[in-house]
């Protein structure tokens, strides 16, 4: 049996909707005994090795660090050992300082020098009656001392004072993969130490694989081809291509391709790749990007990509495709919310070409074979306005296929509603702050 802790993306609910997908694609009997919405506690009851976990990482478009869970604490422990108000309880401040996981990460340590860090991950925003700063900075120099008196010759560890770049009043109390990779923290005897917070306890886990963003960056910098206006994230690539089924070897399909950076991941993942793009600059550009990335990888890449109209795909794609991800235009770029005529418009022109491309997939798919994409929920002068995604797949030979299976999260009844999970999602939401037009991602099936 494994317990891993995964650390989520911004979109926590996509990010756990992800991780299942994949562990019930990959066979392993797993289930979601916790989280928070900064992470999930996943039982997987197979034994992992590291390759696998390793697999786990690059797959997921949603995680940032994988960690095996080596100590549990009540939540009533640090919420009376570091409550936010109140004056600490010296019984359950001696039980953290105690840290009877050090033997676990740290069995020798006899004249050693040892680089560790602890990373902090409260429930949500950090809004709980606990003081998540001193706690993390408790730990760090309790596990320093610990260290030297167990033998280590030295014992340093990383933390953070500045604000989180993304929300500025915010401390940082965890550690970012750049920082993890550019110190070896996961190189023994080094160490990154997860402590991660849900309603009901304190994880400690210890990190196995952070996502590696220096590698991220440098592709996204250096690719020849890229736009700003159409590109799709990397990591919501990721996410697609795992939501849609697709394993390494398989031939998957782009018919909205732009840029490539589908194919890209793809590619990265050991996929065999097919685009389709109908504007020429764009095929040119993602075919640049494919040849770049083979001479980056060393490797020869198997990939076409055809300027053609996905309306018309079946004429394009003469070969049987294994999985489909794509994130289809989304209509216009508004700066405003547009007025709802407007905007309705625009969803039906959408919904349209949606259903004809989706029809001409489902010619081409897999039997049993999934499609992962985005379709657009634009804000109005009104309400939003999305697709209806029910209207939308009649008739084109591919139904919903349900995300968050209830038989693999255990969730409690009294969870606070900000972590409350519906299971049997049909539609995630991908909301980005300040936003005209927001996304929302679905998986189909043949
Ligand atoms: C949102 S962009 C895709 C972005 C892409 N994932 C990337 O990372 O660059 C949508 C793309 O669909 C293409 N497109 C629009 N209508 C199309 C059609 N009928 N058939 C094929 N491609 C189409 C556009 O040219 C555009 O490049």
């Amino acid at each position: 049996m494994t317990k891993l802790a995964f650390v989520l993306g911004s979109n926590w609910l996509l990010s756990i909707a992800e991780l299942l997908v994949y562990i019930q694609d990959k066979g392993f009997d797993g289930t979601l005994i916790d989280h928070s919405r900064n992470a999930a506690i996943v039982d997987i009851k197979q034994r992992l090795d590291s390759d696998q976990i390793v697999d786990m990482q690059s797959a997921l478009g949603g995680c940032y660090k994988i960690g095996k869970v080596i100590w549990e604490y009540d939540i009533d422990v640090p919420l009376k050992a570091y409550p936010a108000r109140n004056v600490a309880n010296k019984e359950d401040l001696d039980e953290i300082r105690k840290c009877p996981w050090l033997k676990i990460v740290w069995p020798r340590v006899k004249g050693k020098k040892v680089k560790f860090g602890i990373s902090t991950y409260p429930i949500f925003d950090g809004r709980f009656p606990i003081n998540f700063r001193s706690f993390t900075r408790g730990l760090d120099d309790r596990v320093k001392k610990l260290l030297v008196e167990n033998g280590a010759r030295r014992a340093d560890y990383f933390a953070y004072d500045e604000p989180d770049r993304r929300v500025e009043a915010r401390l940082n109390i965890a550690l970012w993969p750049k920082t993890i990779a550019q110190n070896a923290l996961l190189a023994t005897p080094n160490a990154e130490i997860l402590a991660i917070f849900s309603e009901e306890k304190l994880y400690i886990a210890r990190t196995r694989i952070v996502y590696d963003s220096m590698l991220q960056q440098y592709r996204d910098e250096s690719r020849p081809f890229v736009s700003s206006e159409i590109s799709t994230s990397p990591k919501i690539c990721r996410t697609l291509l795992t939501l849609a089924g697709a394993r390494p070897g398989d031939t998957i399909l782009d018919p909205f391709c732009g840029t490539g950076t589908i194919l890209m991941e793809a590619a990265i993942l050991g996929m065999e790749c097919i685009g389709v793009d109908i504007e020429g600059d764009q095929v040119q550009g993602a075919r640049s990007n494919m040849k770049w990335l083979g001479k980056d990888l060393g490797m020869k890449l198997e990939y076409d990509i055809f300027k053609g109209d996905s309306r018309e795909l079946s004429s394009l794609v003469k070969k049987q495709v294994d999985a489909v991800a794509f994130e289809p235009p989304l209509g216009p770029i508004y700066k405003k919310p547009p007025l709802r005529d407007e905007a309705e418009k625009t969803i039906k022109e959408l919904t349209a070409l949606y259903r004809q491309a989706l029809t001409e997939i489902a010619n081409i798919l897999r039997p049993d074979g999934r499609v992962a994409m985005t379709i657009p929920v634009i804000n109005t002068d009104g309400d939003p306005l999305s697709i209806k995604f029910r209207d939308l797949i009649g008739g084109t030979g591919l139904a919903l296929y349900r995300m968050l299976p209830g038989d693999s999260i255990k969730s409690r009844k009294d969870v606070h509603p900000r972590l409350r999970i519906r299971p049997s999602r049909e539609l995630i939401p991908e909301r980005k702050r300040g936003q005209v037009v927001q996304r929302a991602l679905i998986v189909l099936e043949k």
